[in-house]
């Protein structure tokens, strides 16, 4: 954990300047990125939320996979803070959309997305949408143990509505979901289709939080393709397999192209309340 937050300083000295160029030309503009669409009326905002499919997830299906925020308690803690805290930085910016990636495979962002989304979706006065787009591994649908067919790319590629590709649990929690991989999803997750989708999805649904599931940065350009419709991102290192030198790579690159809140140290196992999950959270920003 130490070196890591070493590494985290370094990396945060390094791309400083970068940052903070970053961060004033977001707040020099007239509005941001997810506000330039006008929302539809509150009724109808309303209505396109009713209108979505209900799911309702086992609670030991979601244990199984170790979602453990849909309840308020000690294991959804470190979680709720992590939201608390994403959520507070981005409302001081006018910032709604959030970004989770991280160095390699298997660190836990999808673990991490959906435990961060039952735990904002426990504060009942905001909405959140969450967009698995992690298209070559794609995981929420599996993770909520959802059997709807929804495949999210029919909507990036303008075949399909997003209501139609989208399921609601709750109230105020949305998951657009996709079950059959893309072999080469860069093209699909930059430019203009993508970013159509956002402004149909945030003209629609008027979400106050729209998290994205993303690969990973070290793998491919996947996520770096997407980055630039992103607001803001966390990046998930998992101790004992992201590597130093990963985790100051990934930084680096990702403050290039957006805003990193922070990093979360997932499956680092430290003793302690919290060691059934291993989670820990450093601000970089
Ligand atoms: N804190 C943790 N401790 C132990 N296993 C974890 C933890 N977080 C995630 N996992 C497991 O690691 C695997 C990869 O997690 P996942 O969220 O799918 O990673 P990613 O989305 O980054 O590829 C899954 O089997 C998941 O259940
Ligand atoms: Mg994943």
């Amino acid at each position: 954990m130490d070196r890591l937050q070493t590494a985290i300083a370094e990396a945060r000295a390094a791309r400083d300047a970068i940052l903070a160029g970053r961060v004033a030309a977001a707040t020099d503009q007239e509005a941001p990125i997810s506000r330039k669409v006008a929302p539809a009326a509150s009724r109808t905002v309303e209505e396109a939320w009713a209108a979505l499919p209900r799911f309702e997830p086992e609670a030991e299906h979601l244990a199984d996979k170790r979602v453990v925020t849909r309840q308020g308690g000690a294991r959804s803690a470190p979680f709720d803070v992590l939201r608390t805290r994403t959520l507070q930085q981005m409302k001081a910016q006018g910032w709604s959309r959030l970004a989770v990636t991280s160095p390699g495979p298997g660190c836990g962002k999808s673990t991490v997305t959906m435990n961060l989304a039952f735990s904002l979706a426990r504060q009942t006065d905001i909405r959140t949408v969450v967009l698995d787009l992690d298209l070559r591994r794609p995981m929420l649908a599996s993770i909520l143990g959802l059997q709807a067919r929804h495949e999210i790319t029919a909507a990036i590629r303008g075949t399909a509505e997003p209501g139609a590709q989208m399921t609601r649990v709750g109230e105020n929690l949305a998951f657009a979901t996709t079950r059959t991989p893309v072999h080469d999803p860069a093209e699909l997750l930059q430019g203009r289709r993508i970013g159509k989708l956002l402004e149909r999805i945030e003209a629609q649904f008027a979400p106050d939080v729209i998290v994205f599931d993303l690969p990973p940065v070290m793998v491919s350009d996947d996520a770096i393709a997407f980055l630039p419709n992103a607001d803001c991102a966390l990046m998930i290192a998992a101790a004992e397999q992201s590597t130093l030198g990963q985790v100051d790579a990934c930084e680096k690159e990702l403050a290039q192209q957006t805003n990193v809140l922070g990093v979360v140290l997932n499956k680092c196992g430290h003793p302690g309340d919290y060691h059934h999950y291993g989670y820990g959270y450093a601000e970089t920003a």
